[in-house]
C-alpha cells in the first residue's frame, strides 16, 4: 500500500488542550495508518503561557509558519490571568480570518450510552450539524469606546454582514443538508435586528431556489433555543451567524450530554489555506492537570480532519469506535458519569479500532 503523508501543525494550547491533543493524535495515527495515510506533525507551543512569557500568543510570523501545512489541529487556549479576548483575538480569530475559514462546522449526536440531560431524548435520535458563519457578523473589530471613566462612557460595536459572506455560508449549509436528511433551519432575529438579519433572511430565501431537494425554514433565535431543548430530534442542519452559531452549538452540545464530546472544524472550503480542527470546549482550568478530561471532542475533531483531507473511511471508523466504546462498555470520563482517565478512554478507543 502506498502511503499518503500530510503535514499538520499542532497547537495543544492551554489546560486540557495539552491532555486531549495527544490522545486525539494517537487515535488519528492508528486509524489513518490502516488506510495508508500518515501525518508528519510540527508542534507549536503557542498559548497563554507563551503570552505571559513573551507578551504575544504567537510570534509575529506565526500565520506564515502555519500557512504551508495541510491542516491545523488545536487543543484549546485560555488561562486564568489572561483575559479571554486576548487569547481569542491573539490566536484563534487571526487564524480563522487569515486562512478564510468561513465555515465553522459543529456536528452534534446523542450517542448510545450517553444520557442526555433532557428527559425523553434517546440515543440516535439527535443527529444535527450547526453551520456557523466564522469570519464576519457580530464578531467584528469595527467599533470603539469613548469617554472612558466618565459617566457618559460608551461602547459601540458594528455587526458586519456582506452579500458574499452570507451567500457562501448559506450555500455551504444548503449543500450539506442535501447530503443529509435534506432539512435546513436558518437562525434569525429579523423582528428585532432590523437591518442585518432581514438581509440575511433575503439571501437565504434567494439561495433556497437553487436547492429544490432541501426543505428549509427560519426561526428566531430565541424560539430556536427553546425548540432545541424541547425537540432536538427535529433538526438536521442549522445555519447561523457568528454569534448565533456559537451559542447554538454550545447549547446543542450540552443537549447531547457533555460539551467535552463536541468537535468542530474551521473550514476554508476552497482549500486555498489550511483548515483548523479543534474541540468545541475550552481549556477547562477547573479540571486541567488531573488527566480526566474527556478526549472525545478532540478525537472526533481529528476524524473531521481526516474527512476534510479526503479520507472518509478512517474518519467514520474513528467515530464508530468511540460510539462502540460508549455503547458497549462503562469506560467513560467523569463528565459522562464514569471514572476513566483520559488515557484509559483513549486506550479503549484504540483497542476498538
Ligand atoms: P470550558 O469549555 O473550558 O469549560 C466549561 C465546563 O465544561 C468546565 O466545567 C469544564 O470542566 C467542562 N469541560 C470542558 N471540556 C471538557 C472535557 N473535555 N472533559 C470534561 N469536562 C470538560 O469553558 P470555560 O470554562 O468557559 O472556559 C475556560 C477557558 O477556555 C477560558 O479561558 C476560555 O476563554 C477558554 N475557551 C477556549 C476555547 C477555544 O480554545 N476554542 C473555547 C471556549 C473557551
Ligand atoms: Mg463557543
Amino acid at each position: 500500500m502506498t502511503t499518503t503523508t500530510y503535514g499538520i501543525a499542532v497547537i495543544p494550547g492551554d489546560g486540557i488542550g495539552q491532555e486531549v491533543t495527544p490522545a486525539a493524535l494517537e487515535v488519528l495515527d492508528a486509524a489513518a495508518r490502516r488506510h495508508g495515510v500518515a501525518f508528519t506533525r510540527t508542534t507549536y507551543d503557542w498559548s497563554c503561557a507563551t503570552y505571559l512569557r513573551e507578551g504575544a500568543m504567537m510570534p509575529p510570523d506565526g500565520l506564515d509558519r502555519l500557512r504551508g501545512h495541510d491542516a491545523i489541529f488545536l487543543g484549546a487556549v485560555g488561562a486564568p490571568g489572561v483575559p479571554d479576548h486576548v487569547s481569542l483575538w491573539g490566536l484563534l480569530i487571526p487564524i480563522r480570518r487569515a486562512f478564510r475559514q468561513y465555515v465553522n462546522l459543529r456536528p452534534v449526536r446523542v450517542f448510545e450510552g450517553v444520557p442526555s440531560p433532557l428527559r425523553g431524548v434517546r440515543a440516535g435520535e439527535v443527529d444535527l450539524v450547526v453551520v456557523r458563519e466564522n469570519t464576519e457578523g457580530e464578531y467584528s473589530e469595527i467599533g470603539g469606546r469613548l469617554n472612558r471613566g466618565f459617566p457618559d462612557e460608551m461602547a459601540v460595536q458594528e455587526a458586519v454582514f456582506t452579500r458574499p459572506g452570507v451567500t457562501r455560508i448559506v450555500d455551504y449549509a444548503f449543500t450539506l443538508a442535501g447530503t443529509r436528511r435534506g432539512r435546513l433551519t436558518s437562525a434569525t432575529k429579523s423582528n428585532g435586528i432590523v437591518h442585518t438579519l432581514p438581509f440575511w433572511d433575503e439571501i437565504v430565501a434567494e439561495r433556497a431556489a437553487a436547492y429544490p431537494g432541501v426543505t428549509w425554514d427560519q426561526e428566531h433565535i430565541d424560539a430556536l433555543c427553546a425548540k432545541l431543548v424541547l425537540d432536538p430530534a427535529r433538526f438536521d442542519v442549522i445555519v447561523g451567524s457568528n454569534l448565533f452559531g456559537d451559542i447554538l452549538s454550545d447549547l446543542a452540545a450540552a443537549v447531547a450530554g457533555s460539551i467535552g464530546i463536541a468537535p468542530s472544524a474551521n473550514l476554508n472550503p476552497e482549500r486555498d489555506f489550511p483548515s483548523m480542527f479543534e474541540p468545541v470546549h475550552g481549556s477547562a482550568p477547573d479540571i486541567a492537570g488531573r488527566g480526566v478530561a474527556d478526549p472525545i471532542g478532540a478525537i472526533w475533531s481529528a476524524a473531521m480532519m481526516l474527512e476534510h483531507l479526503g479520507h472518509p473511511r478512517p474518519a467514520a471508523e474513528i467515530v464508530e469506535a468511540v460510539a462502540a466504546v460508549l455503547a458497549t462498555t462503562d469506560t467513560r470520563t467523569p463528565d459522562l458519569g464514569g471514572s476513566a482517565t483520559t488515557s484509559e478512554f483513549t486506550e479503549a478507543v484504540l483497542s476498538r479500532l
